[in-house]
């Protein structure tokens, strides 16, 4: 987001999502610059090999990374083997795969075709191998100084040049796939004072030329480009490749602080704001009318069931028949003896809000925290690790919460509350995430999250998230029950058949599309974001986006259950849960609709793990918004069953 972007009558949004563009001029302790004299080593690192889509067709044909050194490639390796970079738990999970490479960089010093390494044969098979990843488009992921390795494109609309990190393994050319063998790095650097060298900038142009020949260690003779590499396919045939790059040196004006805001690129930035002032516009139609309804129907109906309550005390003084008035009396104060009755599988449903709450915890934590900029792209899986580490610390939450709404609804299996709350979601959550890992596995690919990773999260699960969880528990039973405002009677009341609406399908599929409707723009960027692999850092729409969706799932759920207890229904736990749940569908659907539009696997392995994420996704956000929807439902139930007189 650029500043000049931004209108100037909005002066609150604005100073709100300034922050993000100068993201990038926070920063950790760990991540302040490095400083080189000229000739100094500058390492390259290399990462996974990473889907994206093509130029001419931007679909995206598989979600499988492929580790730099998986042996089909035959990139160079550095002499004495590549050698792993620490990363953060985070990056590690989210797929980054980091290592040493052969290229050598000399700050400030331009070398022109350079030998990676020796000639690579590739055997028929590698070459099918190879060719079908090109067909692919997939993306070498390089990294210089923290910063990636970026292609130069061009916005279609605005004309402005921009860093797209990651370049083409290949491409095609007709129908014929060309390996790119040649790299010619640009690297942008800056002086800082006298001697004193940043890397600002790192952009590869990528060739294949068949004609380039190993000479020396770090000699090559470089071919000409218009003959490209192409791998032959076919019984006993192979291919020799010579891998070559060059490197240029640019001096820029750049300083370090601004070095990502060219690679921080926004496609369009009209649309973020015309979909913020279009839910922000719902979101106000839909306060204004549940404020409306509520306030003003609300205090008629206390103001009239108040009044009836005296004049059928007084008619009883007088008459002795208390029946008359009350009789007359409709809607949601007749079932005040039941509202607070516990719901069916009060146990589950407890268990599902303490996660929820984590969830919710978690999500609108690091989302301020990425707001304010302690999450910028530079410090690389920071946002990552800092939603685990959240999800984690919540656990407290999780428990405390699940243990109050437990002993609110009478529940008595408590331990089962205790033990269920730390387990039963993140469980499952893990055991899908396992077993798409197991598929990426058995596939071969290298993209899966190694096993001592999965390994490291279930012992911190262990040893952090469920003391804590349990420590939750505990003081959320410690505490005294929260007092309902009505007793429960003993019989419970025959609930009038109620059509339209309020039957729990239409009345979900209604509400439903409200949240989302909230969110779906900047979802669809962050699914961008998760598949092609690009930085997502519209921190400052989010925030607000979020914000959106808890009002608007808060504010049409209480508007179902008011409905619903209208008609005389008092069964508003689970239907509070699953009526603001229900946009979870939505986002789902959203997700199948994404595939149609800008996904094109060629294997159906592909689609399984895409599924498979897509429904993890869904389940979770079904938690997080059923929750927001029952609290709110909740603290209105209890609310007006409080403002009435019950004898
Ligand atoms: C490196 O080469 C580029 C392009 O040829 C040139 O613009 C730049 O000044 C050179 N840098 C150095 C340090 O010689």
């Amino acid at each position: 987001m650029r500043r000049h972007d931004i209108p100037r009558s909005s002066a609150i949004l604005t100073s709100l999502l300034a922050l993000t563009p100068s993201a990038a001029g926070f920063y950790f302790p760990g991540v302040a610059p490095t400083s080189y004299k000229a000739g100094d080593n500058v390492p390259l690192f290399v990462n996974h090999l990473t889907p994206a889509d093509s130029q001419s067709d931007p679909k995206l044909r598989s979600v499988f990374s492929f580790d730099y050194y998986h042996p089909q490639f035959h990139f160079c390796k550095p002499d004495d083997g590549p050698r792993e970079i620490r990363e953060s738990l985070g990056s590690i999970l989210f797929g980054d795969r980091i290592q040493t490479s052969p290229f050598e960089l000399k700050m400030a010093t331009n070398e022109s075709c350079k030998s990676a390494c020796r000639e690579q044969t590739f055997t028929d098979r590698d070459a099918m191998f190879v060719n079908s990843r090109i067909y692919q488009g997939y993306d070498l992921n390089w990294l210089v100084d923290g910063l990636p390795a970026a292609q130069l494109l061009k916005d279609p609309d605005s004309d402005q040049p921009f860093y797209s990190p990651g370049f083409a393994l290949g491409h095609l050319d007709g129908e014929s796939p060309v390996l790119n063998n040649h790299y010619d790095i640009v690297i942008d650097y800056h002086e800082a004072s006298k001697d004193n060298f940043r890397v600002v900038g790192v952009l590869v142009d990528p060739f294949s030329m068949r004609d380039s020949k190993f000479l020396d260690v770090g000699k090559a003779e470089c071919g000409s480009a218009s003959n490209p590499v192409i791998l032959e396919e076919g019984e006993g045939k192979s291919t020799v490749v010579t891998y070559t790059y060059s490197v240029y040196w640019i001096k820029s004006d750049t300083p370090f602080a601004t070095r990502w805001d060219k690679y921080l690129h926004v496609y369009d930035p009209k649309i973020h704001w015309f979909s913020l002032v279009n839910s922000a516009v719902i979101v106000t139609f839909l306060i204004g009318m549940v404020s409306t309804i509520l306030i003003k129907t609300l205090r008629k109906d206390i103001a009239r069931y108040n009044r009836l309550e005296q004049f059928a005390l007084e008619d009883f003084g007088a008459n002795g028949s208390m029946e008359d008035g009350v009789q007359e009396d409709s809607g949601w104060k007749l079932v005040h003896g039941d509202v607070f009755r516990s719901p069916k599988n009060p146990l589950f449903l407890s268990v599902m809000l303490g996660n929820g709450a984590q969830l919710f915890m978690m999500t609108g934590l690091t989302i301020a925290f990425a707001l304010l900029g302690f999450l910028s792209p530079s410090s690389r899986g920071s946002l990552s690790t800092v939603i685990i580490i959240f999800y984690m610390l919540f656990g407290f939450i999780g428990g405390y919460v699940s243990s109050r709404v437990y002993k609110f609804f009478g529940g008595e299996k408590w331990k089962l509350c205790f033990f269920y709350t730390p387990v039963a979601l993140p469980g499952l959550i893990f055991a899908v995430f396992f077993l798409l890992n197991l598929f990426v596995w058995g596939r071969g690919a290298s993209g899966a999250v190694p096993f001592t990773t999965m390994l490291v999260l279930v012992i911190i699960w262990f040893i952090i998230s469920v003391p804590l969880s349990l420590a939750g528990s505990w003081i959320g039973f410690k505490q005294p029950i929260i007092e309902a405002p009505t007793r429960t009677n003993q019989i419970p009341r025959q609930i009038p058949p109620s059509g339209g609406y309020l039957r729990p399908l239409p009345s979900m599929a209604l509400a439903g599309v409200l949240p989302f409707g909230a969110i779906f723009v900047e979802l669809y960027f962050i699914m961008n974001s998760i598949w092609f692999s690009k930085v997502y850092y519209m921190f400052g729409f989010l925030f607000i986006c979020y914000g959106l969706m808890i009002m608007t799932s808060a504010a049409v759920t209480v508007l179902m259950i008011y409905f619903l207890l209208l008609a005389e229904n008092y069964h508003w736990q689970w239907r509070s849960f699953c009526t603001a749940g229900a946009s979870a569908f939505y986002v789902f659907a959203s997700a199948l609709l994404y595939w149609m539009k800008d996904l094109s696997f060629g294997s159906w392995t592909s689609g399984v793990l895409y599924l498979g994420y897509s429904v993890l996704l869904s389940l979770l956000f079904f938690v997080l918004t059923g929750t927001i929807g029952f609290f709110a439902s909740w603290l209105f139930v209890i609310k007006i069953y409080r403002s009435i007189k019950v004898d």
